[in-house]
């Protein structure tokens, strides 16, 4: 294990768990958070950690060359989890998504090449490969599958992704980059599918479901994702690209129906919307080559138990994200749920 890691973003969802993940299992380890607590960003995530000698928190934007210049300085690796991720926000308005995903990546390669990190793990998606249809269930995203982004955000990662390649080739960076389906579990801002119906439930509201819900994603549980950037981290192939999935394949649809049983509440709280634009239809992920080269399974991803779990996560935790979605985040969720169109719900194939 490295004796220094810096993680970026490591006040988002993805970034809490990790940090957690990482001091709970390397206790050695000294982790260094750099995060610029953006809207998804909160440090009360981790306020827990604030007198652990192991753990620095430093609030820093990853475009300032200077400052991560500074702070790579000692440092052995490298886990960028910090991103722009919302597809819906990228639809909005895309130029934070270039600076921080694009700019922020290319900032954090320099530094790292200038400072000689020994592993820098990029921490990218499935949607940079772009939809599979739903006629043809037997198809899944390999690592060399072609990279055809369809959103602002997935556009991107598939350029962040692109200059970390070109940062290994040129300057032979010892970096890896990873791309994972859709995670579920505690501490997801609640703008993103999961936490955002749980919580509408929770305050007996209805949920937006876009439009005829048939699209399908391949649902991961955080902790799984967590344990398979470690095992990049420690037993990737410099320069190798890895898949992360647990083949749990649902429609929104039926995420939709799952969450309401949980919570039991009947197909009348769901209000069918417009839908995304541009929306992918389905994403799948064939990951054997990570199964395969470092021994890595999903193991917490079991549906619908781990789905139960994590809403039971929120049902305890109700503060967290009663806090946030009373503040600027009120604004932004009407912009784009509430007053949306409603839609009627139509079959499609494709
Ligand atoms: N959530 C998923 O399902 C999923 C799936 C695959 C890959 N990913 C990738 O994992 C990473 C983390 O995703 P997440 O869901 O935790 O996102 P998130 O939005 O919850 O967290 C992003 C974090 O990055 C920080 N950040 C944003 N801009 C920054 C900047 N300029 N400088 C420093 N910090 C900045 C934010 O403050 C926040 O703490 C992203 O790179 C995302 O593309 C996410």
């Amino acid at each position: 294990m490295f004796a220094k890691l810096l993680i970026t973003g490591g006040c988002g969802f993805i970034g809490t768990n990790f940090v957690r993940h990482v001091r709970r299992s390397r206790p050695h380890t000294h982790v260094v958070n750099v995060d610029v607590l953006s809207y998804s960003g909160n440090a009360d995530n981790l306020a827990d950690l604030r007198d652990d000698p192991r753990y620095t928190f430093v609030h820093a934007d990853i475009c300032d060359a200077e400052r991560m210049r500074a702070l790579m300085t000692g440092v052995h690796a490298v886990v960028h989890l910090a991103a722009e991720s919302h597809v819906d926000r990228s639809i909005l308005d895309t130029r934070p998504f270039i600076r921080t995903n694009v700019l922020g990546t290319q900032t954090l390669l320099d530094a790292a090449v200038a400072a000689r990190v020994r592993r820098f793990v990029h921490v990218s998606t499935d949607e940079v490969y772009g939809s599979l249809s739903l006629d043809r269930p037997e198809l899944r995203f390999h690592e060399d599958s072609p990279i055809r982004p369809n959103s602002p955000y997935a556009a991107s990662k598939a350029a962040s992704d692109m200059l970390v390649r070109a940062a290994h080739h040129t300057f032979g960076l010892d970096a890896c980059i990873t791309r994972c389906s859709n995670n579920f579990g505690p501490y997801q801002f609640p703008e993103k599918v999961i936490p955002l119906f749980v919580t509408n439930l929770l305050e007996g509201k209805q949920v937006p479901l876009y439009g005829d819900g048939l699209n399908v994603r391949d649902w991961i549980h955080v902790e799984d994702h967590c344990e398979a950037i470690l095992a990049v981290l420690e037993r990737g192939k410099a320069g190798a690209v890895y898949n992360i999935g647990a083949d749990n394949e649902r429609s929104n649809l039926e995420l939709t129906r799952t969450l309401l049983h949980i919570l039991g509440k009947g197909d009348e709280f769901i209000r069918h919307v417009e839908d995304r634009l541009g929306h992918d239809r389905r994403y799948a992920i064939d990951s054997s080559k990570i199964a395969r080269e470092l021994d890595w399974r999903a193991t917490r991803s079991a549906w619908p138990d781990a789905l139960f779990s994590t809403v039971n996560w929120y049902v305890k935790n109700t503060d967290w994200w009663r806090r946030i979605k009373s503040g600027a985040y009120r604004e932004f969720h009407d912009k784009l749920y509430e007053n949306r169109p409603v839609a009627t719900p139509v079959r499609a194939n494709a």
